[in-house]
């Protein structure tokens, strides 16, 4: 059974947590009034595996609480029921909380939310993925721009134009977003010529993507493995990237669901650039099993490293803070099951963009017949694909960033 930590200064009272927990039956909850009592807590039992605060007044200042957890038990999953929490102080929360649900969420909601991030904590604490993880010798850091940039983003209210000059200030960077938003990827009639263009262009959310994705891409400089084309895997992240989220449009979500979708499709693969980077000996291993034996490559690099490229990208981007959705989507695109979500997300829109993209190329992706079916979303599997084939763009694919 698993443990879960209610820090609540209301429990026991209307507007408390405790009738949340009442029909769980897989979760044991242990209530606590106080930050300093939910801190002792859980110094003195490790078998906490997630904590959720209920913050209803400012005498719990659950951001700094939070921070404290996620210092002194990173692995311990971090929920936040949140209505009153105003926009500015929302963004001191983004960070520390892997979860955001409102204070009037059902038990259900509550309870998916638990299990999804401990999957997600489970995976990313396995141990293979760590032993790789620490072989790699230097894991790069957030890189700062984007820092930048989405503080910008968090800005009440976000300018396309400092945007634009965050990106300009980057000679090498400006260059290749504009060679990607120039690409046939996008088909613009006319020519972008400046990031302030291209950011109103693309929207503020999905620049910020692309900056990511490209700096991850031109951060990792891959060795030339016969096997293995940086510029391949661009495109086809470009690609997966845009199908997921004409995915999400499709099925009428928010627009921040779409851009969510997007990200996590241009990073969904970036594991595999950190691998062939890092470990580019043992990455041609995998490569060559894949020509040898008729297995994926993932099945490959299960078998040389006895994790995958989507894991170490989202042991990675879970280290730099992504939000959960997006470290999610990246970390179960190949085994969507795994991450026990029962509704359409962004790693379904992932998951299924990925295997449209992968159709009629030599490595296959094959979407998860049994996951769709669960979701109830057979029937819209056809939909998305013939959208999906129509926006394909053709074989001129663009150079590496
Ligand atoms: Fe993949
Ligand atoms: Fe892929």
């Amino acid at each position: 059974m698993r443990k879960v930590l209610f820090l609540d200064e209301k429990y026991d009272a209307i507007g408390g947590t405790q009738w949340l927990m009442q029909s769980v039956r897989r979760w044991q909850p242990v209530y606590v009034r106080t930050a300093e009592e939910a801190l002792r807590a859980l110094d003195e039992d490790e078998s906490f595996d997630a904590v959720v605060v209920n913050p209803q007044s400012d005498a719990v200042n659950g951001a700094a609480f939070l921070s404290e957890v996620m210092r002194r038990h990173p692995c311990t999953v971090r929920v936040v029921l949140s209505d009153r929490i105003g926009q500015e102080e929302l963004v001191r929360w983004l960070g520390p909380a892997h979860r955001r649900l409102s204070r009037f969420c059902s038990t259900p909601e509550l309870e998916s939310a638990l299990e999804r991030a401990c999957a997600l904590r489970d995976l990313l604490t396995n141990r293979s993925l760590q032993q790789t993880v620490s072989q790699i010798k230097s894991l790069p850091s957030l890189p700062a721009v984007y820092a930048e940039l989405v503080e910008e983003l968090q800005a009440p209210q976000p300018s396309v134009r400092k945007v634009g000059a965050i990106i300009a200030r980057d000679v090498a960077l400006t260059a290749k977003v504009l060679q990607v938003v120039n690409s046939a990827f996008f088909g613009l009639r006319r020519r972008i010529t400046s990031p302030a263009e291209a950011t109103m262009f693309l929207g503020l959310d999905a620049i910020v993507s692309l900056v990511l994705a490209i700096n991850v891409f031109s951060q990792f400089e891959a060795q030339r493995l016969p096997r293995f084309s940086p510029a391949a895997l661009w495109a086809h992240s470009l690609q997966t990237g845009l199908f997921a989220k004409r995915i999400v449009s499709m099925e009428r979500q928010s627009d921040k669901s779409a851009e969510e979708a997007f990200t996590a499709g241009l990073l969904h693969d970036a594991g595999k650039i950190v691998l062939a980077t890092t470990l580019p000996e043992w990455y041609e291993q995998a490569l060559a099993l894949t020509h040898k034996e008729v297995v994926s490559l993932a099945e490959a690099e299960q078998e040389v490293f006895g994790t995958t490229h989507a894991e170490v990208g989202a042991y990675l981007f879970g280290l730099w803070g992504l939000p959960d959705q997006i470290v999610e989507a990246v970390a179960f695109h190949h085994r969507p099951l795994d991450a026990r979500a029962d509704e359409f997300c962004a790693l379904t829109a992932v998951h299924v963009a990925n295997a449209i993209e992968h159709e009629g190329r030599a490595e296959r992706a094959q979407v998860d017949a049994d996951y769709l079916d669960a979701l109830r979303l057979t029937e819209r599997f056809t939909v998305w694909q013939r959208a999906c084939a129509k926006a394909r763009v053709g074989p001129d694919q663009p150079e590496e960033p």
